[in-house]
């Protein structure tokens, strides 16, 4: 089962996966997580990039390379653990890219981000993307002492256009399950619990 999280940066995305790793884990599930972009060696530099202040990125490079990531970490480890029926949770996975470079930094058109997609991951399909739904004001508030990273960098408008991206997606994606991420982390983490649990 593949399993991903998606959001605007701070809608607690890594706080929820750390819960339901434990949860799935105490339930005698085996499961692997992996951060987007990241997860194998070459993933992990090509992130290096992608979120180094100092380097300026080309929209369509940019995309090309959250892709790349992307397509390294499904061929060496989500598809063989799939294949061993291990649990797979993702922070992140196309979608962000869809939000990010398509509506952000309006890169490509949306239809051709989707064929990238697929093409990157050979049509993998989430089995759940939990989308984790923030208000921008919110999530500013609680990541306000945190370092920004290049893509943190660009500007309010670029994130209006991330989050009406998001929205759009949970309009038009059966698979979205859209959570509300403005309540405590204990209710968010059994919300989350209850929409998988009669599928595990
Ligand atoms: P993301 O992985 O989506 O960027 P994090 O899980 O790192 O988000 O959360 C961002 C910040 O918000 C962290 O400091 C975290 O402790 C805090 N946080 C997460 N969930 C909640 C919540 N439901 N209510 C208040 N603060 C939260
Ligand atoms: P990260 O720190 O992992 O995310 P978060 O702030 O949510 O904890 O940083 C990843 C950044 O890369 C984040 O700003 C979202 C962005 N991103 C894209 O622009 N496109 C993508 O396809 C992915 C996977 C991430």
């Amino acid at each position: 089962m593949l399993i991903t999280f998606e959001g605007i940066d701070g809608s607690g995305k890594s706080t929820q996966i750390s819960l339901l790793k434990e949860k799935l884990i105490q339930l005698g599930h085996q499961v692997e997580v992996f951060r987007e972009p990241g997860g194998t060696d070459v993933s992990e530099m090509i992130r290096g990039m992608l979120l180094n202040p100092d380097l300026e990125i080309d929209p369509v490079t940019e995309l090309l390379l959250f892709s790349s990531a992307r397509s390294q970490l499904i061929a060496e480890k989500v598809r063989p653990l799939l294949e061993e029926n291990v649990i797979v949770i993702l922070d992140r996975f196309y979608d962000s890219t869809i939000a990010y470079q398509g509506y952000g930094r309006k890169s490509m058109p949306i239809e051709q981000i989707h064929q990238i997609n697929a093409a990157a991951t050979k049509n993998l399909v989430p089995d759940f993307t939990f989308y984790l739904r923030l208000s921008l004001d919110e999530a500013a508030e609680r990541t306000k002492n945190f370092e920004k990273d290049r893509m943190e960098r660009a500007g309010d408008s670029f994130y209006k256009r991330v989050f009406e991206g998001f929205e759009h997606l949970a309009k038009t994606e059966p698979r979205f399950k859209t959570i509300n991420a403005e309540k405590d982390i204990d209710v968010i983490h059994q919300n989350i619990f209850n929409e998988l649990e009669a599928e595990l």
